[in-house]
């Protein structure tokens, strides 16, 4: 029997999990002041007076008086068992759940939180004593009232500040935590030296981390970072949200930016739903984690040609978390501007209109996908299908997925099927019953039903392009039989079809006389199945083109995507 799970790791687990999300996946909330509201799901009502408070990670239920974590919220909810419980939310984190009997300590984080969070108070005393650093963030037109909001703060040019300033702390703890850093010849010295600190937060307000940046000499990289450490991982974490939630009671949308400054400038014009990630391109848990908070994301890259691909990243990763409601928009900066210049040269009025004016996902998705093609014929519009399915296929079933379906309708005329669980889908088409042979499946036939072994000669890939196609004609018919029958003579062929209303055909056309020469044979063969295939690919890619504009389906474009590609 597996062990007791640890106290301490439940413990880890509700500091890691905030509670809002646990409930938000399952209940409708809604922001009412510093807590969300929900329609109780213990009980029945028609008003809200289930509340969940992200800073005390509870909630309360004040019609039936229910309460408890986001730990008796699963068991309650979801009716888990304990157990179950933990590891549903352990999974959310992605930890695993350890046993007391020789499974590892869970670990606590609380010292380093504790350790971050006396730094981060280290480096904005700092500040004070640093008149350049003060200079650096005033000549940027950042406000002391900011920098406070921000907890913008400076590292002073020193190798054991850190230490100095807690020198209770052991120095594994400090490593740990990020703030100390070790040379390849075992020192220990301060990781950010005479650099501004922006303290990253998590969206309960705790320090998990650091930016710091560069501002006189050139010594290091311009941003320094934490290292990935128990408390802070880059892909998840956005700067400026927990300040984001702290500054507005409804966060109509976010703005994501790309870098701290740019999150600090805009705040200080008065644009304070700006975020930004750590120096990452942005991931899926970064969109669920801003959708989580509002409605509207908006990404604010630059115009040039690395904004353009980060952009294109983002949309891909966004795509499959454009649930109801959701909107994901872009706006494009003219070249060398960021949103930190722009806002100080146009003001927050000229930044909120680039806002206004953002180009939403789907205008911006045709848009990429559908440069350089004239849509003046099939096959443009055949493969502006084939290339916005995918993406389109990643969005969930609701309004925005069915406005990319019917642009994309407008645009090409296909209307995708679609199957219930809102992916699109081809129906399975049966075979047409052979048709009249054309001359040279007839020739074909003969050379086969008087030598099978002939099959055998076919380059391997040319068999497999034979088997493969799966519309054609009787000769097709007798080649996948003999494929599977690699023994069948001509009597044992013959007799396959005796009975069948093309037994007769295939007799005459045994009979058939032929004056050729054994190797011609072969040869005629050969060439003649190549012949053979490129001919049923191009019919079957036609009539795919006609289907398809009738039912188009995503099965269908891959296989004229295929067929094409064999022909190329
Ligand atoms: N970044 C980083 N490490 C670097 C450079 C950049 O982590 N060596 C990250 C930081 O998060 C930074 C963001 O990328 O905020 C954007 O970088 P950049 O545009 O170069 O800086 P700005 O934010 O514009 O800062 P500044 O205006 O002070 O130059
Ligand atoms: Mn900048």
């Amino acid at each position: 029997m597996a062990g007791r799970i640890p106290q301490s790791f439940i413990n880890d687990l509700l500091a890691r999990v905030d509670i809002v999300d646990v409930i938000d996946s399952r209940l409708t909330l809604k922001k009412a002041g510093k807590n969300y509201q929900a329609l109780c799901p213990f009980h029945d009502e028609k008003t809200a007076s289930f509340s969940v408070s992200p800073d005390k990670q509870f909630y309360h239920c004040f019609g039936c008086g229910v309460s408890g974590t986001a730990l008796t919220f699963l068991m309650e909810h979801d009716r888990l068992e304990f157990v179950e419980a933990v590891e549903n939310m352990a999974a959310l984190v992605g930890l695993e759940v350890p046993r007391e009997k020789g499974a590892a300590r869970a670990r606590d984080n609380s010292n380093i939180y504790e350790l971050l969070s006396r730094a981060a108070k280290h480096f904005r005393r700092s500040l004070k004593t640093s008149p350049e650093a003060v200079g650096y963030l005033k000549n940027r037109g950042l406000t002391g009232e900011v920098a406070r909001d921000f907890g913008i703060g400076y590292a002073p040019e020193s190798w054991d500040g850190i230490v100095r300033a807690m020198p209770d702390a052991s120095e594994k703890d400090l490593l740990e935590a990020g703030l100390l850093t070790s040379n390849d010849k075992g020192r220990i010295y301060d990781r950010f030296r005479n650099r501004i600190i922006f303290p990253i937060r998590d969206t309960r307000g705790r320090v998990i981390g650091f930016g710091g940046r560069i501002f006189t000499g050139d010594s290091g990289p311009k941003y320094l970072n934490s290292p990935e450490t128990p408390v802070f991982h880059k892909g998840r974490e956005l700067y400026g949200l927990f300040e984001a939630r702290k500054a507005l009671r409804h966060i109509d949308r976010l703005v994501l930016v790309e870098g701290y400054m740019d999150v600090a400038a805009l705040a200080q014009a008065g644009v304070a739903n700006a975020v930004a990630t750590l120096g990452t391109a942005s991931t899926e848990a970064h969109f669920h984690k801003l959708f989580r908070y509002t409605q509207e994301v908006i990404c604010c890259f630059d115009g040039d040609s690395a904004g353009r691909k980060a952009a294109w990243r983002a949309l891909e990763n966004a795509l499959s978390t454009l649930t109801e409601g959701r909107q994901l928009k872009f706006v494009f900066l003219p070249d060398g501007e960021d949103p930190d210049t722009l806002v100080r040269a146009r003001g927050r009025q000229g930044f909120v209109d680039l806002l206004d004016a953002a180009l939403p996902a789907i205008e911006y998705l045709f848009e990429q996908l559908a440069d350089g093609l004239t849509m003046q014929n099939l096959d443009d519009q055949a493969r502006l299908a084939s290339l916005t399915m995918p993406y389109i296929d990643r969005v969930p079933r609701g309004i925005l997925k069915d406005l990319m379906l019917n642009r994309l309708h407008s645009m090409t005329g296909f209307i995708p099927e679609q199957d219930p669980r809102g992916s699109s889908q081809a129906k399975h088409t049966h075979t047409a019953a052979p048709a009249k042979l054309s001359p040279l499946s007839k020739r074909l036939l003969t050379y086969l039903l008087k030598k099978p072994e002939l099959y055998q000669t076919l380059p391997v890939e040319k068999r497999r392009e034979l088997t493969l196609l799966d519309k054609g004609d009787l000769f097709l018919d007798v080649v996948k039989y003999i494929d599977k029958n690699p023994e069948a003579d001509s009597a044992l062929l013959l007799g396959r079809w005796s009975g069948d209303a093309v037994h007769e055909e295939l007799v005459v056309l045994f009979e058939r006389r032929l004056d050729l020469a054994e190797g011609a044979m072969q040869a005629e063969f050969v060439d003649g199945v190549g012949r053979y295939v490129t001919h049923i690919n191009s019919a079957e890619r036609r009539r795919l083109l006609e289907e398809m504009k009738e039912a188009p389906s995503t099965d269908k474009l891959k296989r004229f995507w295929t067929l094409k590609k064999a022909d190329d």
